[in-house]
């Protein structure tokens, strides 16, 4: 058999996490520190796959490319495909045609978080040799996602966001698919919303009678389009991580399993995991709360955070008796109080950003 290939989709428009994708590419959005990407590339690493194919947009295509590299530090080597315009998940495959060529592969959404990795089902894939595996997780709101209806063990249909949904299995953002993907890719036309979807490609594949297997995951995924899900996925991983100082700790404590990286520095401040605080960064007479992710070089300064997300560089000073919760700053973003007009609420925000006053 040809080398199995790996194909992450990071191109896309990121519409559900504006403000935040102005300016930077969602699958590099940071989950416990590290970007998204990084979990579907590892997972790949992982799985035996040393070709990867990463399909980009050209508006954040230099930045994956930065960020990614050539793939050596996850001991694989990648290969950047360049999508023109988002049309579509079988749009990038049709995309990515003379990267995978004859080969089979994996097709892995940027944005995507998969427990447990790839190993089980690249397994399975091998063993039975079907056309195309997809993974599917029962989901209590199967309105909301592409759902797969089987039949003695294979699937018949796929539709997307069934109003009346007959299983409650979701489809996972990770495929497996042999060559024969790409003439069904070819075969379909745009939908509704202009996009060559892949639930209709791999419904053609059954239609033209070749054999789809189903795979049920047995550990959790999320999709982290939204913000909701991001702050999802930072949970998930968080409650896996061990302790691990490695910062300076001045007059300060941590609670639980906390990661204090290299050059952090605590003065006078309390951690209570699960949490990690990145490289650089400073915490002065500061409390962070459960399932937060302090990037590096940021500050927290006399005040509470808790249950969020900071990327790179930003600072939160002086929010007096208010917690900030639930929250995902960009990069560089300073949040903090104007000493001289106490009780007034003073901001400079982008298009599309949210701010709560709770
Ligand atoms: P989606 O999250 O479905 O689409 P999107 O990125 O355009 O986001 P939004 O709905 O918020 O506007 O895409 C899933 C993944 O696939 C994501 O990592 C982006 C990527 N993608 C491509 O690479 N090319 C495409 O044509 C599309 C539609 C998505």
């Amino acid at each position: 058999m040809t080398e199995l290939k790996g194909l992450i989709l990071s191109g896309g428009k990121g519409t559900r996490l504006r403000p935040i994708t102005h300016t930077s590419a969602k699958q590099l959005v940071p989950v416990a520190n590290r970007p998204v990407l990084f979990y579907g590339i590892q997972a790949m690493a992982d799985a035996g796959i040393e070709e990867i194919g990463i399909i980009i947009a050209p508006e954040t295509g230099d930045e994956i490319r930065a960020a990614a590299g050539d793939g050596e530090r996850f001991g694989v080597r990648i290969t950047y495909i360049l999508q023109d315009e988002p049309a579509g998940l079988a749009h990038a495959v049709l995309t990515a045609e003379p990267f995978l060529r004859d080969s089979p592969f994996v097709m892995y959404l940027g944005d995507n978080l998969l427990q447990g990795g790839i190993g089980d089902l690249v397994h399975a894939f091998n063993e039975q040799r079907p056309d195309a595996l997809i993974l599917l997780t029962p989901v209590p709101d199967p309105e909301n996602y592409g759902v797969a209806e089987l039949r003695d063990g294979a699937v018949v249909r796929l539709v997307e966001k069934p109003p009346a949904p007959r299983t409650d299995l979701a489809l996972v953002g990770v495929y497996m698919f042999t060559a024969a993907i790409h003439g069904a890719a070819r075969a379909i036309k745009p939908s509704a919303r202009g996009e060559l979807e892949i639930t209709d490609a791999i419904q053609r594949l059954v239609d033209d009678g070749l054999r789809v297997d189903p795979h049920v995951v047995r550990g959790w995924w999320k999709d982290t389009g939204r913000l909701e899900d991001m702050l999802a996925a930072n949970r998930l991983v968080l409650d896996t991580i061990d302790t691990r100082i490695e910062g300076d700790l001045v007059d300060s404590q941590v609670d639980g399993r906390v990661i204090v990286e290299r050059g952090a520095r605590l003065e006078r401040s309390t951690v209570r995991g699960p949490a990690i605080i990145g490289a650089g960064a400073r915490l002065i007479d500061a409390y962070v709360g459960p399932y937060t992710a302090i990037g590096e070089e940021c500050v927290v300064s006399n005040a509470e955070v808790e249950h969020s997300i900071l990327l790179t560089g930003s600072e939160v000073r002086d929010l007096g008796d208010g917690r900030m919760e639930s929250s995902l700053l960009g990069r560089n973003v300073r949040i903090g109080r104007d000493g001289r007009q106490p009780r007034a609420y003073r901001f400079l925000v982008g298009d599309n950003s949210e701010i709560g006053i709770l």
